[in-house]
């Protein structure tokens, strides 16, 4: 049951993934970055910080605070998903190549899940694998790509398609810096939140129907409480599957017809929260068509998206053949078979290839204005 919550949220609280010896552990709260033990994590004298233009004048002086006894580089990448791209990746192996770094750097990843998947990459093809700490600064970070080890970037065929799995040692997820968040990206944040609620926990699909206002205007201890409830179920599914031989890719719930919308926008226009609104909407439509969701549940989580100021449906010139194009390059394509996640009953969610693929034109006629 998620109840009301006491004062203890205020303060950090710490989150397991459970991988064997590459265990680590995600730290949420406010000021987590004093809590969290950093020297143990880093285990040679250099550090390489990679952020973005915009992280960089909010948090980076504050979060060197904290790296006193090393030496600091730093890497200043532009803002925006269009640097989550090859030519980004290069530019940071060009800096820890021309700064001489080894193996016994540690790249920290400072901002969003663009800094982390790109920065993460890097660590993970740096001289075949060096350490690195994520300290995620956007909601959809902490409650999701700062978590699990997924790296990687785009391509102009498709999102994510080239990338590697590695893992930080340590996850930092201060609350504060959710405070100078834009309101537009603290929605998109919420809607993996949401993602949490429909996949694994229809109770706290409840507990955040009941609590949005209160999130909605950063209520400290309600936030941290998200945070922790949402990285306990990744956590759990990562630890299970951790290279998503299966069932990891329930976490991918709306992803499919999301992918496809930022794929079509080309980055663009669209955050990636935003899309994954429209996406999850798509994929509960589709299992309101194959009966394990009623109507009303469509509409709880339709009203629950226009509460947080997301949008529920496609970009007006997106056709049905752009959907299925672009749905045809996702990862989930095997063979030749489109498989999509969906959700037998509110709460539980499955990959499958067994929708029917009528079902799937109906909700894509069904949700695209432009013929
Ligand atoms: P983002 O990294 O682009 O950040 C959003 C915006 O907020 C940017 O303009 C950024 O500069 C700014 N920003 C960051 N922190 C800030 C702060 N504290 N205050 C003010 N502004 C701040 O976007 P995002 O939503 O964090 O991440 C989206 C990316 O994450 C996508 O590329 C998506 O594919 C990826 N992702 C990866 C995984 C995974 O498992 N690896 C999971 C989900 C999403
Ligand atoms: N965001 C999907 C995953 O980490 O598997």
């Amino acid at each position: 049951m998620h109840k009301s919550l006491s004062s203890s949220e205020s303060k950090c609280c710490r989150v397991c993934v459970s991988l064997g010896i590459r265990s680590y552990s995600i730290i949420i709260g406010p000021n987590a970055m004093e809590e969290a033990v950093i020297a143990d994590h880093i285990f040679g004298h250099r550090l390489m910080v990679v952020t973005n233009e915009i992280v960089e004048r909010l948090y980076f002086e504050t979060v060197v605070q904290n790296f006193k006894d090393f030496q600091v580089d730093k890497i200043v990448l532009p803002d925006g998903e269009n640097i989550k791209t090859l030519e980004g990746l290069n530019v940071i192996l060009s800096a820890l190549l021309k700064g001489r770094h080894d193996r016994t750097t540690t790249l920290v990843a400072l901002g969003g899940g663009v800094i982390g998947d790109v920065a993460g990459f890097a660590a993970a093809v740096y001289q075949r694998g060096i350490n690195f700490l994520q300290v995620p600064t956007t909601l959809l970070a902490q409650v999701d790509s700062a978590v699990g080890g997924k790296t990687g970037v785009n391509h102009a065929l498709g999102k994510n398609m080239i990338g590697a799995s590695h893992q930080p040692s340590i996850v930092i997820s201060d609350t504060m810096t959710l405070k100078t968040l834009p309101k537009r990206e603290f929605a998109a944040g919420l809607s993996e939140v949401i993602k949490y609620g429909l996949i694994a926990d229809k109770c706290f699909f409840d507990w955040i129907e009941d609590n949005l206002d209160g999130l909605l205007s950063h209520d400290s201890n309600l936030l941290t409480y998200a945070i922790r409830v949402s990285c306990q179920i990744k956590a759990s599914i990562v630890s299970q599957d951790e290279t998503e031989q299966g069932h990891r890719a329930i976490l991918n719930f709306g992803h499919t017809f999301g992918h496809a919308i930022e794929t079509f926008l080309q980055y663009r226009d669209w955050v990636h929260g935003e899309a994954i609104s429209v996406g999850m909407l798509m994929a509960m439509r589709l299992s309101v068509l194959l009966g394990g969701i009623s109507e009303t549940d469509f509409e709880r989580l339709k009203v629950m998206l226009k509460r947080c100021g997301l949008p529920t449906s496609p970009p007006r010139l997106m056709t049905v053949q752009d959907f299925n194009l672009n749905m045809m390059r996702d990862k989930k394509v095997m063979g030749g078979q489109l498989r999509l996640v969906i959700l037998e009953t509110f709460g539980l969610a499955t990959v499958t290839a067994e929708y029917g693929a009528s079902n799937l034109q109906k909700v894509l006629t069904i949700n695209c204005v432009a013929q």
